[in-house]
This record gives C-alpha cells, sequence and structure tokens, in this order.
C-alpha cells in the first residue's frame, strides 16, 4: 500500500492561533478547504467529533458533494448512535461519495465528557462496547440478510441492512488511541490504527504493541492494521525561519489559552487519555526529540488532540515524515496551525517531496 496523507476538516476560518468566537460553519470556507485539500492530493480528511460541535455526517456530505477523490473519515463515538443506523448513515455516505467513507472509532479518552452525551461506562467497559459495534457494523455492511444480536451492550432482533457500502460489503475501519484497551480491539478489528506523532522510539513501541494484539487475535502479518501517525507541521522557506514561526505559533497558543480562547481552558485538569498523558510525559523529557519534533505546543495546550509539531523547511519536514514511513507508518496525517494556508503550503512543498523519494524507491 502506498504512504497516504491525512488532514483535518475544519468549517469555518477560525484556528488556534487566530480565534473567531463562536464562529458558525462557513459553508464557503469548508468546501474552498475541502476543494484544496482534493486538488493538492491528499489522501483524506478526518471530520473529528466532539460533543460540543458539529454533526460530522452532514458536514462529510457536503465535502463528498465538493470533491472527486478525497476520503471522508467520519469519527464516531459509540454512544452517540445505535449501531444499526450508524451502518446505515456510513453506508449511505459511502453510496453519496462514491465509497470514500472511512470511520474513525472513538471509544471516548474522558468521563466528564461522555457524560455530557448520556455515557456513564467506565473506560474498560467503553472499549467493550467499541468491539461489540465494530463486529455489528461488518455484519450489517457484508450482507441485507436479517440478523439477531444478543450481547452485553446491543440486543435487536431481526435486522436487515439493504444500505450496503458502495463495494457491496465494507467500509474501513480505524481505531485511535494509546492504552491497552485501545491497542487490543483495534489490534483485533481495526483496519487502519491512529496514532499522535510520538519520537521515533515510542511510535515504534506502539506499532509493536498493536502489532502484537493484532497477532493475538489471530491475523497473520498480511493483515494487520495501516499505521496512522499525526502531526503539526510548522513549516518556513528555511529551517531557522520555521523556529521563527514555531515560536510565534506557541505565543499566541499560551496567549489564546491564557484569555480563555484555546482549546483548553486555562485550569483544565490532566487529561484523562492515554494518548494525551504519554504527549505530556514525554514533553517533560525535552523540547525536541529526533529530527525536528516539537513539544511545547504539546504543554501549551494540554495535549487537548495531536499536538506535537514538526519544525523545519519542508525539506525537514519531508525527511521527518520519512522516518516514520520508515517504521512502518502508512498514513501520515499533517495539519498545521493556519488551518488552509498550512495545507496548501504541504501539498506545494511536503506531499510532493515524500512522494518523490517513496517512488524512487525509498531511502
Ligand atoms: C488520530 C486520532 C484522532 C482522534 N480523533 C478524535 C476525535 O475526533 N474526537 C475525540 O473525541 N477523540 C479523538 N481521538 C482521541 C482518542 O481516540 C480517544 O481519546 C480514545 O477514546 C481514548 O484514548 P486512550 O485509549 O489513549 O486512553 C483521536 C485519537 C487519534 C489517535
Amino acid at each position: 500500500m502506498p504512504t497516504e496523507f491525512i488532514s483535518l476538516t475544519f468549517p469555518n476560518a477560525s484556528t488556534e492561533v487566530s480565534p473567531i468566537p463562536n464562529a458558525a460553519i462557513d459553508p464557503d470556507y469548508l468546501v474552498r478547504y475541502a476543494r484544496s485539500l482534493d486538488d493538492y492530493n491528499f489522501n483524506y480528511t478526518l471530520v473529528p467529533y466532539d460533543s460540543s460541535s458539529y454533526d460530522p455526517f452532514t458536514i462529510g456530505a457536503t465535502i463528498a458533494a465538493a470533491t472527486k477523490n478525497l476520503k471522508i473519515i467520519i469519527a464516531l463515538r459509540p454512544n452517540t448512535l445505535y449501531p444499526t443506523v450508524a451502518a446505515k448513515a456510513l453506508a449511505t455516505l459511502d453510496q453519496l461519495s462514491r465509497g470514500r467513507v472511512v470511520v474513525h472509532f472513538i471509544a471516548g479518552g474522558s468521563d466528564a465528557e461522555q457524560a455530557k452525551e448520556g455515557d456513564f461506562l467506565s473506560k474498560e467497559a467503553r472499549y467493550a462496547r467499541l468491539e461489540d459495534y465494530i463486529r455489528i457494523l461488518r455484519r450489517a455492511w457484508l450482507s441485507a440478510d436479517p440478523f439477531d444480536w444478543a450481547s452485553e451492550h446491543y440486543t435487536f432482533t431481526q435486522f436487515s441492512n439493504r444500505v450496503r457500502p458502495a463495494n457491496g460489503s465494507s467500509i474501513p475501519v480505524s481505531v485511535g488511541g494509546s492504552s491497552d484497551a485501545a491497542y487490543r480491539v483495534g489490534g483485533a478489528l481495526a483496519d487502519i490504527f491512529g496514532l499522535w506523532g510520538e519520537p521515533l522510539k515510542e511510535t515504534r513501541e506502539q506499532i509493536d504493541r498493536v502489532y502484537a494484539e493484532a497477532e493475538r487475535a489471530g491475523r497473520p502479518p498480511t493483515d494487520r492494521p495501516r499505521i496512522w501517525v499525526t502531526f503539526r507541521p510548522i513549516v518556513a522557506e528555511t529551517d531557522e525561519l520555521a523556529w521563527a514561526k514555531a515560536h510565534r505559533t506557541l505565543a499566541l497558543l499560551k496567549a489564546h489559552r491564557a484569555n480563555g480562547q484555546g482549546k483548553a481552558p486555562p485550569d483544565a485538569p490532566a487529561p484523562q487519555n492515554v494518548g494525551s498523558q504519554r504527549l505530556l510525559e514525554i514533553a517533560e523529557r525535552g523540547e525536541v526529540h529526533d529530527r525536528a519534533l516539537w513539544y511545547p505546543t504539546v504543554t501549551a495546550t494540554n495535549a487537548r488532540g495531536a499536538s506535537t509539531a514538526l519544525v523545519g523547511s519542508p525539506q525537514t519536514i519531508a525527511d521527518s515524515i520519512l522516518d516514520y514511513v520508515d517504521l512502518g507508518a502508512e498514513l501520515i496525517s499533517i495539519r498545521g496551525y493556519d488551518n488552509l494556508n498550512d495545507a496548501i503550503d504541504y501539498g506545494r512543498y511536503v506531499l510532493p517531496k515524500v512522494r518523490q523519494v517513496l517512488e524512487d524507491g525509498g531511502r
């Protein structure tokens, strides 16, 4: 499989470095952003989920209508949609987009965030429910024959799904997280496993954990989850200019958080999800890791979401990405802080460099 690139969907011009308070969806911006990703040959865009934010399915349908090749990754928390409904919703979007849908499952990393939408299960139980959920969706996509289900979390009888995926049988399933339960469920069931950008050594360790769980579940090496790694590149013409930009970006992140406009409130408690805890622990060990992986953006945002930067010229960013490709990452998620302009810069100057090296047979 070739190396593929992922971005994140933004519904308006608000960014972390230039926030627009209470910005509504800007349909023109959404379409312009999505078309830019398509034009610059990004392969996917993730439509994220948050209890207080927009509905990913309608955003995804809008992107599908405005683009040709871009695949749409719908982030989905099982507590928000009954699995039979989700199976049909995803298959509907898959048909509308002619087979461009991926689903990214989020078991839920924060009890408080889950409680906002009525989910009071423990994290272990949330992962057990996710396991059930994936099995139900796969079964519902496979055939229209009616089937019964009876498990701890879901019981129904004679469900028949006549809304099938575009390929007739399946939609790629992604799982993200860094806890033991995430490795177990994702290793056993996912087509794609999503990670946040950690140093090479720690990323290698996480990949090994996912592969070990896949093997334990009886999957052969030819059927392991494809690995997705996420970064926030800060790119400029030279390394020196990029570092200056990185420090300007960091100052803005800190200022916006202090005045209540950051992604995390100034007094945010320590995060409960293991992925964020790992990022904060690594941040304590040093600011720069490996070639150009920068951690102060992690601390400044309380590791709320993907937050490790890669800083440098397009060549440095491309070389850093190739370090992860060499480790086995096949999907590289890159999004910046100045969202649209950064996506265009990556599309012009970074993606072609990485692809050229890979086309020439690697380093
Ligand atoms: C690539 C990637 C994308 C993610 N997207 C989302 C998202 O859109 N919404 C969300 O609430 N959590 C998202 N997460 C967070 C985790 O999936 C979530 O915190 C997980 O349920 C529990 O994390 P843990 O297993 O590391 O403790 C994402 C994680 C990764 C690695």
